[in-house]
């Protein structure tokens, strides 16, 4: 199944006030669902007096560890720095190459320059979003030393031909997962196919915090204990330095918000297939598209979509509610007598 969503620049509406804006996450209505447990785990923080690691982030650690299917994950203080530890503890260095999609957020790019490395940038493909597998292996060179797919609005990279061609010229793979936690690549989570996965809990991400967080998955040991030593200056015991490295933390508040927010994930994520679905049958009742936005790929068994397009839907006379349910718009309930609807973005996923 492909979700294809409709932009109409020729509208015949135009005043704004015909269009009812729907808010691409509500957080409020979130935070209201899940309210009395927040609070729970804020409190127990608060008594404990323990805000840097600790047990709370042990236990983030093993239950995201868990949920990605691999041995070993560690918090730090955002996506961004999760992406610039990773390369740090894979050893990558100035003038080195890294390659990775163009087409993603500027922390992607940015977390290979910072090392003074070079960003080598495939085209995307039109269909996946995701850089064209097919014109990687032109991208390689004596100094590559790492490839970095974006799972773009957690649509997978084709994993098969990434990894394929990493293990033939004996290149790292950096996952930027911080789009697609729960996303899969036929059997296997995002985040634990390459060398490491990289994730974000910016607070409007799938699992997002109450502020900045990130996370690095692995199955290597020594990786771990290495990301482990880089994320705290460099220092495996206080004041006792082995490696330069940065701080970046996750705090244990952070942590006891996202164990709380890691129970509904799933079900979450169901209602972003919901509203999908609920989009797609708007797009294809609509006669007159002007242009086409599409996410679709059909080489993944499992798809896991995060669009941020703009559009705007033709919306029957039925009441609204009748349509979506879901928690992610509630604000719908309240829109039925209007004809037309903008999604201000789509957030969602969809199985093929
Ligand atoms: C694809 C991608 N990579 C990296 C990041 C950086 O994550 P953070 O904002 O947690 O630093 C983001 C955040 O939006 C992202 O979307």
């Amino acid at each position: 199944m492909a979700l294809e969503v409709m932009a109409l620049a020729d509208s015949p509406v135009s005043a704004e006030s015909s269009f009812a804006n729907i808010s691409f996450l509500d957080l409020k209505a979130q935070f209201g669902e899940i309210r009395d447990e927040l609070l729970d785990a804020v409190t127990r923080v608060l008594e404990s007096q323990h805000f840097i690691l600790g047990p709370e982030v042990d236990a983030l650690e093993r239950e995201v560890a868990e949920y990605v299917g691999v041995e070993f994950a560690i918090g730090c203080a955002s996506g961004s720095d999760a992406l610039l530890l990773a390369q740090m503890a894979i050893g990558i260095e100035s003038e080195d190459e890294v390659i990775t999609s163009p087409f993603t957020f500027g922390a992607t790019a940015g977390s290979i320059a910072r090392l003074k490395a070079r960003p080598v940038f495939v085209d995307i493909h039109p269909d996946t979003f995701n850089f064209d597998e097919r014109q990687l292996e032109a991208a390689i060179t004596s100094r590559s030393r790492a490839i970095m797919p974006v799972h773009l609005f957690g649509l997978p990279a084709n994993m098969d031909v990434v990894l394929e061609i990493a293990r033939k010229h004996h290149l790292a793979v950096i996952e930027d997962a911080a789009q697609a936690i729960g996303a899969r690549w036929k059997e296997k989570n995002i985040g634990s196919l390459g060398t490491c996965g990289c994730f974000s809990f910016f607070p409007s991400k799938n699992l997002g915090g109450a502020g900045d967080g990130g996370m690095i998955t692995t199955n290597d040991p020594q990786l771990a204990e290495k990301l482990r030593i880089l994320r705290v200056h460099g220092s495996r015991k206080k004041y006792r330095y082995e490696l330069l490295g940065i701080n970046s933390r996750i705090d244990a508040l952070q942590a006891a918000i996202l164990r709380v927010k890691l129970r509904y994930l799933d079900s979450w994520t169901d209602g972003r297939r919901r509203n999908a679905e609920c989009a797609n049958t708007f797009a294809a009742g609509e006669s007159r598209p002007k242009f086409i936005i599409r996410a679709r790929s059909t080489l993944s068994r499992h798809l896991h979509i995060w669009a941020t397009a703009s559009v705007i839907f033709r919306m029957p006379k039925q009441p609204a509610g009748k349509y979506f349910h879901s928690r992610f718009i509630p604000s719908l309930r309240s829109t039925s007598s209007e004809r037309w609807l903008r999604l201000s973005r789509v957030s969602t996923s969809v199985e093929p």
